[in-house]
């Protein structure tokens, strides 16, 4: 089997499915397209399959022109059918992996999509699996799903976990050339699903097991976790000592090796860095070992918001204003630059402490035209007037930002990315306050 499989791929004589068409589904159905291989996307939200299949991205990082040639040369079809998964030789899992509400892995959509699998697995399947999830996953939970089938895995059919390392807004790092690693639950599959990738993808670094697979992504955001942790912790300690805590880390970064530079910021969102980390601790949990670095970057982080607040009490303070009653402009609610994802933004929290303590909050965000923060809908405005606000909150340095115009209109700023410094303005007229 493994051989017949190895001569298809290679005749590129195959479809894939991917299952699950969002950031990182998406940009991966494209990738495949383009390199001439049949995909059919799979996803529950229909709303989203009709979208592609009128050529329409909903991706930022895919464009509506990428997409809908391919789709027209019916390179992509989408569908909310799980059957097209026994039409395909080739499946990609890549749904959701949330937190529960008690700070638990949420495995249901991962679950959910090992049982569609398992009720169309042919012999030939090959299978892999992208959703960021703790080291056994693969093997403990999706291997004996698929095996209930009586089919054998490295025989019959052949199963991987491959970590997406998409990184949104990075036009230099992209799906196609970012290493792509693959950890088969045994050889073969391993050998098929790297064969399976190598069509798309420019390189492919096969590892020994899946569970190595699954570790290496969740050593890499947690070691993004710890080291923001880190730079947040250095920021409320340069505070307390007096010191710019920007300066001390550009002049650490001046040490051409054994440092890297992370920056302090209003804390830490997206689907990936504040939830990555839980799901390595939650495993380990359940052996009764506490990752200590994990839990604790994970409590500096997540308290950034209630600091910045406070932080930004003791600027209000020195205007000898409170923040009940105070008018307040948050720009950039997305985040990270330039991208439109409010999943777990730190920025959210910020407007809702604020709220919560009387100020009157609006927000300017280019990238995010409305947001729902604590059940209330919030839009962005439209022409934002800087003069009027008693504080202007930088939350999201996005480049296209006017920080000179601002600068030179907002009475009183606090930055928690110091973008104003960055973008080479010196506050001679002393109205900014950074973290
Ligand atoms: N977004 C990123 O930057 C990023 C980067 C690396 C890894 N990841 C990981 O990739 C995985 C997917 O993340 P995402 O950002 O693409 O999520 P997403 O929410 O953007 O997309 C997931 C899609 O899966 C669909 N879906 C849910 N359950 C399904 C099911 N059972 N069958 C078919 N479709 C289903 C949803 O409708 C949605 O369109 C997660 O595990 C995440 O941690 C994300």
């Amino acid at each position: 089997m493994k051989e017949e499989i190895l001569k298809k791929i290679e005749k590129r004589d195959i479809k894939i499915a991917v299952v699950g068409l969002g950031y990182v589904g998406l940009p991966l159905a494209i990738e495949f397209a383009k390199a001439g291989v049949k995909v059919h996307g799979y996803d529950v939200d229909e709303k989203k399959t009709e979208k592609i299949n009128k050529g329409i991205s909903y991706v930022k990082d895919v464009s509506s022109e990428e997409l809908a040639p391919l789709v027209e040369k019916g390179l992509i079809t989408a569908t909310s059918e799980s059957s097209v998964l026994s039409e395909v030789d080739g499946i990609i899992i890549a749904v959701p992996t949330p937190l529960s509400k008690t700070k638990d892995p949420d495995l249901s959509y991962v679950i959910k999509a090992a049982h569609d699998v398992k009720k169309n697995l042919k012999k030939g399947h090959i299978i892999s699996f992208e959703s960021t999830t703790y080291p056994g996953t693969t093997d403990e939970i999706i291997l004996p799903l698929l095996e209930e089938t009586g089919l054998v895995v490295g025989k019959d059919f052949f199963l991987a976990f491959s970590p997406e390392r998409i990184d949104p807004g990075n036009t230099k790092y992209t799906v196609k050339n970012t290493p792509k690693l693959v950890g088969g639950v045994e050889p073969n599959s391993t050998e098929v699903v790297s064969a399976l990738y190598s069509l798309a993808l420019l390189n492919v670094v096969p590892v020994s097991s899946s569970r190595v697979a699954e570790a290496a992504k969740l050593l890499e955001n947690t070691f993004r976790s710890i080291n923001i942790g880190l730079a947040n912790e250095m920021a409320i300690m340069c505070n307390i000592l007096g010191i710019d805590v920007w300066e001390v880390i550009e002049a650490a970064g001046t040490k051409p090796f054994g440092f890297m530079k992370f920056y302090p910021g209003p804390g830490i969102g997206g689907h990936c860095i504040p939830i990555d980390p839980i799901y390595l601790s939650w495993k380990l949990k359940t052996f009764n070992y506490t990752a200590r670095f994990i839990e604790t970057a994970t409590d500096i982080n997540s308290n950034m918001p209630r600091y910045v607040v406070g932080r930004i009490q003791d600027a209000l303070n020195e205007k000898e204003r409170s923040i009940k009653g105070s008018r307040i402009l948050v720009l950039g609610i997305a985040y990270k630059r330039d991208i439109d994802d409010v999943r777990e933004s730190p920025i959210l929290d910020i407007i809702d402490l604020l709220e919560q303590k009387g100020a009157n909050v609006e927000y300017y965000d280019p990238h995010v035209p409305w947001v729902e923060i604590s059940g209330k809908l919030m839009e962005s405005i439209k022409d934002p007037k800087y003069e009027d606000y008693n504080l202007v909150v930088l939350g999201t340095d996005h480049s296209s930002f006017d920080y000179r115009e601002i600068y030179e209109k907002a009475p009183y700023i606090f930055d928690t990315r110091n973008a104003f410094r960055n973008s080479g303005i010196q506050d001679n007229q002393h109205k900014i306050v950074t973290l």
